[in-house]
């Protein structure tokens, strides 16, 4: 069937399970290698470097796209890339000006609409070039195109995409698996008044023409493509490190992220040389649904990080840390996200410790834990707990699935507790191996595992349970542990509020002083402040006080702490997350609604929709205001909202 037809026809095939039209079709299909989040016939022809013709086209919220597929063919009929969201126009094969049309078609959504559909070209054994015209719609869920009013500008549109796990293919047509590494190349046009960044090297200056060049020589896995375009600016901060942003965000950026250099660093000290050239950081619009995402060259970073303290930079830490962990050496496959994330995790509190020193690292890694522990008990309470493994199976599931606090909190507590057991020294010396062995490649548990028995284990002669670790659920039971004394006084004030007392009134004292030759006596009034304690600290208090504490008491420690007034979004999110569960949510539904309207964290919202959905007056205001800020946010954190309030089991 020729392709025209396909025109308009892919996205009403999403709810069909209409057969494919091409023979082979399903007989590769029945092939997917190793993965279970994509379509592509990786073992039989596969990407090798991708060249990208793009144009944005902002009144259209539309990308016109050519992807250009330099492959690897081993005698393929059949070229099978992922699409999902897409329009395909029409597929020709060969080099750019001796193309020639051929015949593609498209598979059936899959039942849950997660992995998207098979394109399905026809090939022959010699076909090297492949290149799919194609566009974007509003189902392209990697994209999130921001009206002016939702910039810092507000007066210029902003577009970013957010790849990882499964939406590269939402905005481009690929074989969109992470077991395969691609070099990629892209040509650029955009509204002259803006700028375009990919993860790639990247300009620092407006070209007139709207036109930008991009070039990634390393290989990576397709989620690391990213792109974004807006009134950005530049600063640099010295050491190949340097900061975009928003322009009215950028000193303010600078000032936040000024340690990068340091952290580099560091981060180079521990684990090597840094492959990648330069590492800027991209401060997005609130939108963006996470703190940090890794694509390199180019960490794109959520703004509520701009605390103005230096309070949140260890998502930075993180974000650096995946130069190694992640985008040297990636998971094969979305099943061992904690070999991603839970080394990144590790590499991060490691950073934070060199930085700011091992009590204030152990608080942080504190707060993590208590993450856990929590993640740990709900899923017993909802019969998840066989989630709770490192290495998960993942068919027919959503990968979303794999990003939580197991993937990323066991599994640095994994190296932390094989840093106990083998010594801090040994370990590094392993790590650093490590992704110099694996650097460019995937990695599965079993790979991992053979490399961890045989080049630390064995040569140390130690004895490491990580079986139980990687393959059983739970935490076991020689995790290790984290002494953080300063913590007590927190916790105390914690148990005293919750036992009804007030442990923040003022202490009052007198004291005799001689003045003038007279003695006299004076007043002193000393009073905990909020400053003298570190957020995570005043976060740890608010986790700590009772689920339904009393309106009455919520509104005293407001009054004293401005809780729902700070401009921390961390405490924030705790602070409603704990309202919700009383009627004292209602009392400052101006502050949450502001909160809910103009973030997009995922990690922030989610939990706050989830929170007031557990009663019913809650789940009427979470209601009302999602399907008035609704539109603000990213897919990613949309859906997840959506779920949160609409589906509850
Ligand atoms: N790579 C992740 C984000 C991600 C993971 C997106 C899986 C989609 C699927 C990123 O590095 C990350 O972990 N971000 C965290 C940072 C935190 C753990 C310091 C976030 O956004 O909160
Ligand atoms: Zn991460």
């Amino acid at each position: 069937m020729r392709a025209l037809l396909f025109i308009f026809t892919l996205l009403l095939w999403s709810c069909s399970g209409a057969p494919s039209k091409q023979p082979a079709a399903t007989e590769q299909l029945s092939q997917r290698p190793n993965d279970d989040h994509s379509y592509a016939n990786l073992d039989q022809i596969n990407t090798q470097h991708l060249h990208l013709d793009l144009e944005v086209d902002f009144a259209a919220k539309t990308i016109y796209g050519i992807a250009r597929h330099q492959m690897r063919n081993r005698g393929a009929d059949t070229a099978i890339f992922d699409v999902k969201g897409l329009l395909i126009q029409k597929v020709t094969l060969g080099p750019k000006g001796a193309e020639k049309e051929t015949d593609f078609t498209i598979g059936p959504m899959d039942k849950d609409s997660i992995i998207g559909q098979a394109l399905l070209v026809n090939v022959d054994a010699k076909t090297a070039n492949v290149n799919i015209y194609y566009q974007t719609t509003e189902a392209s869920g990697a994209l999130d195109w921001l009206d002016t009013a939702l910039t810092s500008s507000k007066t210029k549109p902003f577009l970013y995409t957010q790849g990882q796990a499964i939406l590269t293919r939402t905005w481009i047509p690929i074989q969109d698996s992470p077991s395969n590494r691609i070099t990629y190349s892209a040509d650029v046009k955009v509204p002259s008044d803006l700028l375009a960044l990919m993860s790639a090297k990247n300009p620092t200056k407006l070209n007139k023409s709207g036109r930008y060049h991009f070039e990634m020589t390393k290989a990576i896995p397709s989620y690391l493509i990213a792109l974004a375009v807006g009134d950005i600016g530049f600063k640099d901060l010295g050491q190949h490190c340097g900061v975009y942003a928003e322009k009215e965000l950028l000193q303010d950026c600078a000032k936040e992220f000024e340690d990068l250099p340091q952290m580099m660093r560091v981060a180079e000290d521990l684990y090597g040389a840094y492959q990648w050239g330069r590492y800027d950081v991209l401060v997005l619009p609130y939108s963006f649904p996470f703190g940090g995402m890794e694509n390199p060259m180019l960490t794109f970073a959520n703004p509520t990080l701009l605390t103005g303290d230096k309070s949140l930079v260890s998502v930075v830490a993180h974000e650096l840390a995946h130069s190694w962990s992640g985008n040297l050496v990636t998971n094969h496959s979305w099943s061992d996200l904690w070999l991603n994330e839970g080394t990144t995790v590790y590499f991060e509190q490691r950073i934070m410790e060199a930085l700011r020193g091992k009590e204030i690292a152990d608080i942080l890694a504190q707060v993590e834990f208590g993450e856990l522990q929590q993640t740990l008990t709900e899923m017993a309470a909802d019969s998840t707990i066989q989630d709770s493994k490192l290495h998960l199976d993942l068919a027919k599931r959503d990968p979303d699935i794999a990003m939580s606090d197991i993937a990323y909190v066991k599994g640095a507590f994994f190296f932390r507790t094989l840093e106990q057991a083998v010594g801090r020294k040994q370990l590094d010396h392993f790590l650093n191996k490590y992704f110099k062995h694996f650097a460019f490649q995937t990695i599965t548990a079993d790979r991992f595992i053979d490399y961890l028995e045989a080049q630390l284990l064995a040569k140390s002669g130690t004895d490491f349970n990580y079986r139980q670790w990687i393959y059983e659920p739970g935490l076991p039971t020689n995790c290790a542990q984290i002494a953080a004394p300063r913590l007590d006084q927190i916790k105390a004030f914690a148990q005293a509020f919750n036992a009804g007392k007030d442990p923040f009134k003022p202490v009052i004292k007198y004291k005799w002083i001689r003045k003038n030759g007279k003695r006299k006596k004076i007043k002193q009034r000393t009073e905990v402040q909020y400053n003298a304690y570190l957020i995570q600290e005043w976060q740890l208090f608010i986790r700590a006080l009772a689920p339904q504490t009393k309106p009455a008491r919520l509104r005293q420690l407001d009054k004293q702490f401005h809780f729902a007034q700070t401009q921390n979004s961390e405490i924030l999110c705790d602070w409603f997350v704990l309202a919700a569960q009383s009627d004292y949510i209602f009392e400052i539904k101006p502050q949450l609604k502001a909160f809910l309207n103009k973030i997009g964290r995922r990690k922030f919202v989610l939990p706050i929709y989830q929170a007031l959905a557990e009663s019913k007056k809650g789940m009427k205001l979470g209601r009302v205001i999602f399907q008035e800020v609704k539109t603000h946010y990213h897919s990613v954190t949309r859906n997840s909202a959506w779920k949160a309030l609409y589906k509850k089991a």
